[in-house]
């Protein structure tokens, strides 16, 4: 890493003297090292200019996912999701980011009940009432990238599907309230894990959230079941996903060895994920998609 003095400019391209702006920053981050923190490299923090593509981004995931409140329900497919997503997205000018990631067929993740994550749309999966649904939306734009998911209860769902579903949005919104610099990932971490816990619940351990912006998954990889005080420093700039896959039962999860992606429970039972972007600011956090 360059060392920079006090009067050149600032490696994050303000345009500022580095004292005026990320010197001090800087020197935190260093001293939470020497204490031997896992603190985030220089290149996972974004430049305002870096923020503000990550926004335009995260404005398209949204519409995408309003576009896809407006017609899910009972009768309407799978598939039908999938080419809703495909529409709107490069309609508003985005390439949804599954497409082709790693050999993924869609356009969107639907995962339904006992599935995990990861669920490739069909047109012959047709949703039924009682159903809850995953829709996973993840746009780039001009090089962007932008990740959340909602869930969505088809008709009348049960009182425990109904809860399942409402205690993993809960435990979203707690990780959300420990984002801010100088906590740790692992503050986030224990706050999703103890309301799940609280809840009969467990958190999936195997898959968790991510770096994004400039990539779809950058690191650092974010766990939701480490204690409070470990994993990665907190830092403005950084921008991460909050996305905790909550299970009814264990913890444990298998993947579908015809499709190689279909993430189901290992017991069986129901699972609920909802996911947001957000970054880290100067004194706590923004979010961008929701
Ligand atoms: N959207 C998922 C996430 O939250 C990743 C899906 S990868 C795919 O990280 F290929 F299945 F789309
Ligand atoms: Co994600």
């Amino acid at each position: 890493m360059e060392k920079l003095g006090r009067n050149d400019q600032c490696w994050c391209g303000s345009g500022k003297k580095y004292k005026s702006c990320h010197m001090a920053i800087d020197e935190k981050i260093h001293y939470y090292e020497l204490q031997g923190h896992i603190v985030p490299d220089r290149d996972i923090l974004k430049t305002p200019e870096q923020m503000e593509g990550i926004r335009e981004s995260s404005k398209i995931n949204i519409a995408v996912l309003d576009a896809v409140e407006k017609m899910i329900g009972p009768g309407v497919t799978t598939e039908e999701i999938d080419q809703v997503v495909y529409n709107v997205t490069t309609q508003m000018g985005g390439i949804p980011a599954p497409l082709n990631y790693e050999g993924f067929p869609k356009s969107v993740c639907t995962s339904i009940n006992e599935v995990v994550c990861h669920g490739i749309p069909s047109k012959d999966r047709v949703l039924q009432e009682g159903d809850i649904v995953n829709v996973d939306v993840s746009t780039i734009y001009k090089g962007y990238f932008s990740d959340s998911s909602r869930m969505y209860c088809i008709g009348k769902v049960s009182p425990e599907r109904e809860k399942l579903v409402r205690v993993a949005k809960e435990c979203m919104d707690l990780g959300l309230a420990q984002v801010k610099p100088w906590n740790f990932l692992g503050d986030m971490a224990q706050a999703i894990n103890d309301h799940a816990k609280a809840n009969g619940y467990s958190v999936v351990v195997d898959i968790g959230g991510h770096g994004i912006g400039l990539e779809f998954h950058e690191e650092p990889f974010v766990s939701y079941v480490t204690p409070a005080g470990t994993e990665m420093l907190m830092v403005p700039g950084m921008v991460f996903t909050i996305e905790p896959m909550v299970n009814a039962g264990t913890c444990d999860v298998v993947v579908d060895d015809e499709d190689g992606w279909t993430v189901y429970t290992e017991d069986g039972k129901d699972s609920a994920q909802w996911e947001i972007t957000v970054a880290v600011t100067k004194d706590g956090y923004e979010i961008l998609t929701y």
